[in-house]
């Protein structure tokens, strides 16, 4: 392992050649962003784990390079620190990782740094105490979801999908949990949900799930909140399974070796 530190633009440990495209996560230094990078990393996926301070984005690797820790003997880690603008320069995949509150400020500062072709995955629930509400409620977006006010301010070329919002932070950066849930994906070409897919299944025990277009979405970021009520009665993380589907290779033809079903 390389561990190359005070770099001019991050701070990067590497251990192993890659064995997929990069992927940025903005917001990498929070709960879902930190929990994805540690997942991710460990899966053989080079991560720019960006923050609005490249300070913070620099804490957040040392954590998660903590949490990895002997596994980093085994694992192809190739995990570097950013600031949110320089991890999308470097990245066609973009995990935007940030609270609702910011969604759209965030959009407007990285506007100068995405480009066509970039793919952005959006996990932003618009919950409610983005207003100092409550987070068993969520707030109405006037283009209808998160996702699709994140369409909307992309510049052209750049397209979306929504995923993550039924997978818990607390459990995806527990590396002595299984996870055994489904991501629903929703955007409106197939191709991009596939890319997703074959991102997000390279964790183990996820499976995704085609949910629809992006307009979905609108239904999909209502069920974290329905999660986080749940969390609430039964002292639990939960997350989704959807039963009846047939196996994760008839789900996902583009890709085909995927993991194991996780059933
Ligand atoms: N936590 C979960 O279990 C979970 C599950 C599914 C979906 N989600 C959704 O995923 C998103 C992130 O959730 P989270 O729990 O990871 O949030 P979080 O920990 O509160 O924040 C994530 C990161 O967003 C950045 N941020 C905070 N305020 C910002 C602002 N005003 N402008 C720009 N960036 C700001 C911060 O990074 P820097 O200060 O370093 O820039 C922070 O570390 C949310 O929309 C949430 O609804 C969360």
């Amino acid at each position: 392992m390389h561990a190359r530190a005070g770099s001019s633009k991050f701070e990067r440990v590497t251990s192993a050649p890659a064995s997929h495209e990069p992927v940025a996560i903005v917001g990498g230094s929070g709960a879902l962003g930190s929990a994805l990078a540690l997942r991710l990393s460990l899966a053989g996926v080079p991560v720019l784990l960006g923050s609005r301070e490249e300070q913070r984005a620099v804490e957040a690797l040392k954590r998660i390079v903590t949490l990895i820790g002997p596994r980093m003997d085994d694992h192809p880690i190739q995990l570097s620190a950013a600031t949110n603008r320089n991890a999308v320069d470097q990245a066609e995949l973009v995990l935007l990782c940030v609270p609702f509150r910011s969604h759209s400020e965030t959009f407007t500062n990285l506007r100068p740094h995405l480009r066509p072709g970039q793919l952005i995955v959006d996990a932003t629930v618009p919950l409610a105490a983005a207003v100092s509400g409550k987070a068993t409620r969520t707030i109405g977006v006037w283009q209808g979801s998160a996702a699709q006010q994140a369409q909307e301010m992309v510049p052209e070329g750049v397209r979306v999908v929504s995923a993550l919002h039924t997978v818990a932070a607390k459990t995806l950066g527990d590396l002595n949990h299984a996870l055994a849930e489904d991501v629903l994906l929703c955007g409106d070409e197939r191709a991009d949900k596939a890319r997703v897919a074959g991102l997000l299944q390279r964790i183990p025990g996820l499976r995704c799930v085609d949910a629809g277009p992006l307009e979905q979405a609108r239904i999909v970021e209502q069920l974290t909140a329905v999660l986080i009520g749940i969390n609430i009665r039964h002292r639990a993380h939960a997350g989704i399974q959807i039963t009846g589907l047939p196996d994760a290779a008839a789900l996902w033809p583009e890709h085909p070796n995927p993991q194991e079903d996780v059933r």
